[in-house]
């Protein structure tokens, strides 16, 4: 029995107390801490992308980045909890959702800030130099033939049109050009289809072809207009005819295979050379200057007799426009009239020649070149 008052534990051994040292935070594996990351990333993301107005964008805010209580902070804390060796590769990629969760937020801020300010486009600022919208406009030979037409009607003459693609008889029988003539080599011309073709109708005082199938081509003048003028109309007879043309003409700074002319021709009683001749001259005198002189020189056409060449001239010297004449007899006997009681005269004037001399275009090549450095100057 033990005294009372005795020390009890005297005799029991001395047990020294062991502390177990705790690590202050649970070890936290590294695909946990990434998938919270991950979800805190999104979830913010979400929250500042969809903030209507700046009050929920700051609670928004405070929730996932506000420095005391913000989640990113908590997440932030949790690194530490980290395996060491894992530590580097979450901190990494706790720097890259940081920044991201930042950019998003800024962009936010952005959003909401640009509500309301008025955008460049919707106020007008009259300063400004207003933008110059380029108005397209008609070729420089489609404003020459207008003009033309414009001229010619003034005097009396009714403008009218005619194919491109003609047959034989419009083109050169009916015209007093025979079969033989130079002018109906097939490599002065683009025959359409077989050129090679024997030929059936030998001058104008032969009847028309009847062949089924007329050799075509491409119209190599606008004389032919005068043909179907008068094959369908009787005198008086007051018209001009103006398109493109086509030869097989090497090109240069006068020539080209496809050109337009303007035909004109009056056919009545008592028409003479010297209705040409003032007629020309007033019609030169309207399409360019007041000054402008016209000489004729001796030439020939199978359509006309006499035939002339017709020059103008102002200032700097003398230009061949084409050509003219009094229509030939047997033209009018082509087409039906009498030559004994009509008589008439019949012009033929190239168009890039007064475009460019109207323009001062030194290469009418630069016409059909469809570049709108050089078309718009017109
Ligand atoms: N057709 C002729 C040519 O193309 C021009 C001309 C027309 C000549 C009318 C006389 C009469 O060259």
């Amino acid at each position: 029995m033990l005294e009372h008052g005795s020390d009890v534990f005297a005799l029991m051994p001395v047990v020294r107390p062991t502390f177990i040292i705790q690590p202050a935070t649970p070890v936290m594996a590294l695909s946990t801490f990434l998938t919270e990351l991950d979800s805190l990333s999104a979830e913010a993301a979400e929250a500042f992308a969809s903030a209507a107005d700046q009050s929920t964008l700051e609670a928004a805010r405070v929730q996932f980045v506000g420095a005391k209580s913000g989640r990113l902070k908590a997440v932030q804390k949790g690194l530490g909890a980290v395996d060491k060796t894992d530590r580097p590769a979450a901190g990494k990629r706790f720097n890259e959702v940081k920044q991201s969760i930042e950019a998003a937020y800024q962009s936010a801020v952005e959003r909401l800030t640009a509500v309301g300010r008025p955008t460049a486009c919707r106020c007008a600022d009259p300063t400004i130099p207003g933008a110059c919208r380029r108005l397209g406009r008609l070729h420089p030979i489609t404003q020459t033939i207008d003009e033309l037409k414009e001229i010619m009607g003034r005097l009396g003459f009714t403008a009218v049109d005619g194919p491109e693609v003609e047959d034989e008889w419009h083109n050169f029988v009916a015209l007093n050009i025979p079969a033989d003539h130079p002018a109906r080599n097939p490599l002065e011309n683009f025959y359409v289809g077989d050129a090679a073709k024997p030929q059936a109708v030998e001058n104008a005082s032969q009847p028309r072809d009847p062949s089924p199938q007329p050799l075509l081509l491409l119209r190599s003048q606008t004389s032919t207009v005068q043909i179907r003028t008068m094959e369908r109309m009787r005198p008086p007879v007051r018209i001009i005819s103006c398109g493109r043309v086509y030869r097989p003409d090497t090109a240069d700074a006068t020539h080209f295979p496809m050109f337009h002319q303007m035909e004109g021709l009056l056919v009545d009683r008592g028409v003479t050379m010297a209705d040409l001749k003032s007629t020309l001259r007033l019609f030169a005198r309207s399409a360019f200057a007041d000054d402008v002189h016209i000489r004729f020189r001796p030439s020939f056409f199978p359509f006309t007799e006499p035939s002339v060449e017709v020059d103008m001239s102002w200032a700097d010297g003398w230009i061949e426009m084409g050509g003219a004449g009094m229509v030939d007899p047997n033209v009018l006997d082509a087409v039906g009239y009498d030559p004994e009681e009509y008589s008439g005269f019949a012009f033929g004037l190239g168009i890039e020649r007064i475009c460019a001399r109207r323009h001062g275009i030194a290469d009418i090549r630069e016409l059909f070149k469809n570049d709108v450095r050089f078309l718009h100057q017109f």
